[in-house]
């Protein structure tokens, strides 16, 4: 707490909660996009952070990405988890697979001795597939208990650059560019006013499930994601925000 102090994060931070009107904001020290360090930092403090809101029998829905890869590498085995269930947000999302949330909700269970499910989903199925998929059994329970997801843990990203990473043809992007895409969370894709531009058509947590869960705990930094920080923060479903002093300043405007 004291290094807290003599960096001014417990003012960045309160200063970030009053400004984009989240319930809890926790900063720490340094830029991820300057240093690689920063991000094991964010990690550091979303395993923290979650060790202090599970529950016994809690459902908690994961996303992928390098910043909810680093919380992975953070947890601890926990009797708090002895009960809990690790389920993917959705299915693939076009990431790398030690980055899919399949991969990442195994390796939290691994850390903590916690379940897992999985979410066997290919990427940018076609309509119809995609239904007679979600009438699967397997398919169908995991989906049950997505809706019954008490905490979400999930990265932000900026829109455009997620897309090209699930590689969207260049007609694709200028669309998105077009309908102003500023920020994309779990395969929504958000403008500036925060309002749902486009969705990837894929099985897995709806817009309602983050908004009915209890805890919703985002986790992104870097001064190069500010924006899409701002235009998630205006869907107001998220209670917790950890970020790093890079975004922070950016946003506010300290540069
Ligand atoms: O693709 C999964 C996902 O969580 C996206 O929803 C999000 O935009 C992105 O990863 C964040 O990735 P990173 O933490 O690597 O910036």
């Amino acid at each position: 707490p004291m290094a807290d102090d003599l960096f001014g994060l417990n003012e960045l931070a309160s200063q970030l909660q009053h400004y984009l009107q989240i319930n809890r904001v926790v900063v720490v020290q340094g830029d991820s996009d300057q240093a690689e360090w920063v991000k094991q930092e964010l990690g550091r403090m979303g395993a923290r952070l979650l060790k202090q809101y599970v529950r016994e029998g809690d459902v908690i829905a994961v996303t992928g990405g390098s910043t909810i890869a680093s919380v992975s590498a953070h947890l601890t085995p926990s009797s708090a988890f002895r009960t809990v269930q690790f389920v993917p947000a959705r299915g693939g999302l076009g990431e790398k697979a030690e980055l899919q949330a399949n991969s990442l909700v195994s390796s939290m269970a691994a850390k903590t001795g916690a379940s897992y499910r999985l979410l066997h989903v290919p990427d940018r199925l076609p309509a119809d597939a995609l239904q007679t998929l979600k009438e699967e059994p397997q398919i169908m329970e995991v989906l049950s208990l997505l809706h019954s997801a008490r905490i979400v843990l999930h990265g932000i990203g900026e829109a455009i650059k997620m897309a090209q990473r699930r590689r969207y043809d260049e007609e694709e992007l200028a669309e998105l560019r077009e309908l102003g895409a500023v920020s994309e969370a779990f395969g929504y894709y958000f403008n500036e006013a925060g309002e749902i531009v486009h969705r990837m058509e894929t099985i897995g947590l709806q817009l309602e499930d983050v908004q009915n869960a209890e805890v919703v705990i985002s986790i992104a930094g870097g001064a190069s994601k500010a924006k899409a920080i701002l235009s998630f923060a205006k869907q107001s479903c998220q209670n917790v925000l950890i970020t790093d002093e890079g975004a922070a300043r950016a946003i506010l405007g300290k540069e």
